[in-house]
């Protein structure tokens, strides 16, 4: 198991360490455009192999897509983040160009690889690798709703004041502050619904941090999150490279399902050996699909911005 992660910055090198740390990938190609710095981000990494009990074999390299022949997965993390204040739809103009190059050299050595898109405003990088890579679209996830539902479980486990492993949530929609639609009805400890442990307010207070998850962080940090971000993402790989059929919103290519068309947008799905194996369509109540709606009009917003 091969797998390539573009850009080695904060988010690009988290990747590549909770990936070796789980140890289920022979190799990882770090690839930055910044000279050696790829190549550093990966010695650095290899040191903490004998200290972490890890054997995946992690190389660096400065925009030679030539060692990344063969990934079976690769993941896009290349691009500017946003700054205190920036929405990641702002990203668009600068981070498109980027992600339809890096989309296409990366092609160009791996024909069958998977790709997992993390760049924002990510559900349009995905949906953009979608309309110009050609690639099927059980091949293309966007990452975003695994990391929202992390967030989400940790601002649930603080209000019920449970650990998080008791607690379980999951976050839909697209990938931005307004997008986001925390399914707080379905929250639940230990089967039981959240909703019958907290008031409506607390819950909605929880559903609202969730939503600017990412961008309390980005005025904390200065810059975009990569811990959670990472971490998200190797669990995604693990569950394609392990073929584990375990349930993650992602972004994905719609048609019909959720009664939207023609945009990638957070939805349940299972994935395994072949990327996403099926899209599930959960019931949603009037309220719920009114906010789909409108997070989908978002989306669709920012993707005709882009020049296809
Ligand atoms: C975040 C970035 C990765 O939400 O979109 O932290």
């Amino acid at each position: 198991m091969k797998v390539t992660v573009v850009g080695a910055g904060a988010v690009g090198a988290s990747c590549a360490e909770y990936i070796a740390i789980k140890d289920f990938a022979s190799e990882v190609v770090l690839v930055d455009i910044k000279e050696g710095f790829a190549e550093g981000k990966a010695m650095d990494l290899m040191q903490t192999a004998s200290l972490n009990g890890f054997d995946t074999k992690i190389t660096g390299v400065t925009s030679d897509y030539s060692k990344t022949v063969g990934s079976d997965i690769c993941v896009i993390t290349s691009g500017i983040p946003r700054k205190p204040g920036m929405t990641r739809e702002e990203l668009i103009g600068i981070n498109a160009g980027i992600v339809k190059s890096v989309s296409a050299s990366l092609i160009e050595q791996s024909p069958n690889t998977i790709i997992i898109v993390v760049s924002n405003p990510m559900d349009t990088m995905t949906y953009l690798v979608h309309k110009t890579t050609g690639l099927p679209k059980n091949r293309i996830i966007g990452m975003g709703g695994a990391l929202d539902s992390a967030r989400f479980k940790y601002r649930l486990a603080e209000a019920v004041g449970a650990p998080i492993s008791d607690v379980d949530g999951m976050v839909i929609g697209g990938h931005s502050d307004t997008g986001m639609v925390p399914l707080t009805r379905l929250a639940t400890r230990n089967s039981v619904p959240v909703s019958h442990l907290i008031s409506d307010d607390r819950l909605n207070q929880v559903k609202e941090d969730t939503k600017v998850g990412g961008a309390t962080l980005t005025k904390l940090l200065g810059t975009s999150a990569w811990y959670a971000p990472g971490a998200a993402v190797s669990g995604l790989v693990q569950a394609i490279a392990c073929d584990q059929k375990k349930m993650f919103p992602c972004s994905t290519f719609l048609e019909g399902e959720y009664g939207l068309n023609d945009l990638c947008i957070g939805v349940p799905v299972i994935l395994g050996k072949n990327g996403i194996e099926s899209i599930v369509e959960i019931e949603l109540n009037d309220a719920e699909k009114a906010h789909m709606q409108e997070s989908a009009a978002g989306v669709s917003k920012t993707n005709a911005l882009l020049e296809l």
